[in-house]
């Protein structure tokens, strides 16, 4: 089977791209390695650099490949950027994903895997969020990834894909057996930013509102491990291909950890001084964001094992602690 990862050099990407080689998938990485990493790339994997608001670079990819499925991760993923600069979302996540749609049945690809986020849901009406939560983005990212689902569910009316939509909650974590060490540029998420003070990069870090009706006040998430994520894009890959209709899940453990709570793990597991800034809260963060999960395992008979926070930060520290 040969697939095309379009965002394969990234922190998820790369992590799938690992799992669909050691599994005998024949991988292309197309990717403008804008965020990417070439110390990401997989050797077994061929290699195109590529944009895919260029369609000329798309239709060469395409053009050499043969490919079964592509699996999109390529996109601009920050909340807040995203509200300050709509237009780097709607030209790189819409018009980009749109050119991948339309190039795949130019070269009748049929099948697509997507990554989508929690972000789709907006505030939680109710927890676990499953997947039949009212869909009302309180960020632009978060819009554009529920007009690219759309758009998905319209090619596949019209008979043109299958595809598999998958709603991330909060990635985290580095491959179990260390073999990918490509560290986010500036990240933005918690977990990262925990181990760049841990490690001593950062002096201290901020923890965004105490005053939450949590037990500790601070916000609570569902956190995933990217090596769960891996095994579930390959269970949606094997489940598109069987020709099953398409799907749209949550991908999660539907279980939540504060911010102090990870914070109070990752100062055990690292063995160092985490000091934080207890400040305002951000606008826009929910209090609670914990998945409904039934629906992944339903489908894919999928469900989460390496997400639990100790081995998150334990697989993280092997990356950050050195
Ligand atoms: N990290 C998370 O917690 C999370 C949660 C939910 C959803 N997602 C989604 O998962 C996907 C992957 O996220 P990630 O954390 O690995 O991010 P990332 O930035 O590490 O990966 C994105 C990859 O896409 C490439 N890319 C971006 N624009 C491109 C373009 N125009 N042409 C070609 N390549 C391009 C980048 O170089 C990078 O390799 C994104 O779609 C993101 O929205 C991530």
């Amino acid at each position: 089977m040969k697939a095309l990862v379009i965002g394969g050099a990234g922190y998820i990407g790369s992590h799938v791209v690992l799992y669909l080689c050691d599994r005998g998938i024949e991988v292309t990485v197309f990717d403008n390695l804008s965020t990417g990493k070439q110390e990401n790339l997989d050797e077994r994997a061929l290699f195109v650099r590529g944009d895919i608001l260029v369609e000329t670079d798309l239709e060469q990819a395409f053009k050499d490949g043969n490919f079964d499925i592509v699996l999109h991760f390529a996109a601009l993923k920050s909340p807040e950027e995203s509200m300050l600069f709509p237009m780097r979302y709607a030209k790189n996540n819409l018009t980009g994903s749109l050119n991948i749609l339309n190039t795949m049945l130019k070269f009748d690809v049929r099948n697509i895997v997507f990554s989508s986020s929690c972000a789709v849901y907006g505030e939680s009406r109710y927890i676990p969020i499953d997947e039949k939560h009212p869909l009302e983005p309180i960020n632009y990212y978060g819009y554009t990834k529920l007009a690219i689902e759309e758009n998905l569910a319209w090619y596949a009316r019209l008979g043109k894909i299958n595809y598999a939509a998958l709603r991330y909650f909060n990635a985290a974590g580095y491959d179990l057996d260390g073999r990918l060490r490509g560290r986010e540029p500036q990240p933005t998420n918690l977990l990262p930013i925990i181990m760049e003070t841990a490690s001593g990069e950062r002096s201290s870090m901020e923890v965004f509102g105490t005053d939450y009706a949590t037990d500790d006040g601070s916000c609570i998430r569902d956190y995933i491990h990217v090596n769960d994520l891996a095994r579930a894009h390959f269970q949606a890959l094997e489940y598109i291909m069987a020709g099953e209709k398409p799907l749209v899940t949550n991908l999660a453990t539907g279980r939540g950890y504060s911010v102090l709570q990870v914070i109070e793990s990752a100062v055990k597991i690292t063995g160092r001084t985490i000091a934080y800034d207890c400040t305002e809260r951000r606008k826009g963060d929910p209090a609670v964001v914990i998945a409904g999960t039934e629906r992944a395992f339903e489908a894919l008979g999928w469900q989460a094992r390496y997400s639990d926070i100790e081995t998150i930060l334990k697989s993280m520290w092997k990356v950050y602690g050195n």
